[in-house]
């Protein structure tokens, strides 16, 4: 089966078309995997807005998808000149009414190449932000009335489980099938949980933030400290800096590690980046370059100790012996790091993402559209999309 996989729940626009390979376990070939990155647009606002991230995927996902099916080898132009009939015409319109952009793009796709041989699509229906997940949704329900295909609906936090669980063979990807119960951690800029998961597809969380994800907290104390846009890499950057050196953070920058101590897998990030803020209150002018890398290490560790000691006491309450790990901020290397030391030391198995499949991509998308196709999982005729959607319990 080929399919096609379209992720725009927040600020990278991500297309990818898979290749499913014959065998009992799932198995698939990378046929075209693109991203459009809006971080140099909201770098300049400082975060994400939702409907400018909502037009920069209006006017990007058009392209990119007719670019990755060129990739993949699957656009063929048309030699007739078959126009759409009135009816999907009026079926599109009113599908795209809010998007003119994307109709008039879309349109051009349809009426100047064949219907690709894929066999379904999938798409991020949440969550995230609406506006943002609107476009993809209604475009993925477009593709998906004219060629008539099958439509995936796919939460984005299982796209991040699934995607830890992606193995490198030569050229291809294999989803290995840890040993159950596992227990995953995500962490990502909207989310902060850990889930234990049962049987093939049965979600239950047992833990989560009660205010700020981990991603969202990196990112306020990187603009704190002057730092970009996204500032999760940009933290991790200067702790390596003061790391490398062997500075520890001097007294006056020691944070606290928030609910270490609650005996619950719950977490609360806000108190610690109220905290970074009276420090560079305290300090009384602009930090230097070196005090700032020190902050940043103490906030990297802060963050990642409270990580690993509740990770540890997920494993055993769950009696894991694996370990997924997944979201945008997994890809932090000191985080890596003491997860691969704990799942040593506690004996676990340990899924990671390739560093570069750790933030938004339409692989992760496409590898859990494939997984559910895989469980017979019925596609939809119309996909709602749901800001906040918590994984599935079913089992
Ligand atoms: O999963 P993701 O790409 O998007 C969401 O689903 O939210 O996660 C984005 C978050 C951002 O907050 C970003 O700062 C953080 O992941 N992040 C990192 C690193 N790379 C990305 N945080 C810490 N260290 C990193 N290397
Ligand atoms: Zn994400």
């Amino acid at each position: 089966m080929i399919l096609l996989a379209i992720e725009t729940s927040c600020d990278e626009t991500a297309v990818a078309v898979l290749k499913t390979r014959r065998g009992s376990t799932l198995s698939f070939d990378v046929l075209s995997h693109k991203i459009a990155s809006q971080i140099d647009i909201h770098r300049e606002f400082g975060g994400v807005f939702p409907n400018v991230a909502k037009r920069e995927h209006a006017k990007m996902l058009p392209q990119l998808i007719a670019y990755a099916l060129e990739e993949a080898g699957l656009l063929t132009e048309r030699t007739n000149d078959k126009k759409l009939s009135l009816e999907l015409k009026k079926k599109l319109a009113s599908l795209l009414e809010r998007e003119q952009e994307t109709l008039q793009a879309l349109t051009v796709i349809f009426e100047g190449i064949q219907k690709p041989k894929i066999g379904g699509i999938a798409v991020t229906a949440g969550p995230g932000l609406a506006p943002a997940l609107w476009v993809g949704v209604n475009t993925a329900t477009a593709l998906s009335t004219v060629w008539n295909l099958p439509l995936y609906p796919i939460n984005h936090m299982e796209g991040h489980i699934i995607v830890s669980l992606l193995r490198k063979v030569y050229s291809h990807y294999e989803v290995d099938e840890p040993k159950r119960p596992t227990v995953a951690l995500l962490v990502s800029g909207g989310h902060t949980e850990f889930v234990r998961i049962a049987g093939k597809r049965g979600y239950t969380i047992i833990g989560s933030t009660r205010d700020d994800a981990v991603g969202e907290a990196f990112d306020k104390v990187a603009r704190m400290l002057g730092l970009p846009y996204p500032g999760g890499p940009e933290i991790g950057r200067l702790a390596h800096i003061a790391r490398k050196e062997n500075r520890l953070p001097r007294k006056a920058f020691i944070l606290p590690r928030p609910m270490l101590h609650s005996k619950d897998l719950h977490m609360s990030m806000s108190g610690l980046k109220t905290a970074v803020l009276h420090r560079i209150k305290d300090v009384g002018r602009e930090l230097s370059d070196e005090e700032k890398s020190e902050l940043a290490l103490e906030f990297e560790n802060a963050v990642t100790d409270v990580l690993i000691a509740k990770t540890r006491q997920a494993v055993y309450e769950t009696n894991s012996t694996s370990l997924i790990v997944g979201g945008g901020v997994s890809a932090n290397s000191h985080l890596r790091e003491r997860l691969e030391s704990l799942a040593k030391e506690e004996n676990v198995t340990l899924y990671l993402p390739e560093k570069t499949l750790a933030g938004d991509n339409g692989i992760m998308i496409g590898a859990t559209g494939l997984f559910h196709a895989k469980l017979k999982e019925k596609a939809a005729k119309k996909i709602n999309v749901r800001s906040s959607w918590p994984l599935p319990e079913k089992n």
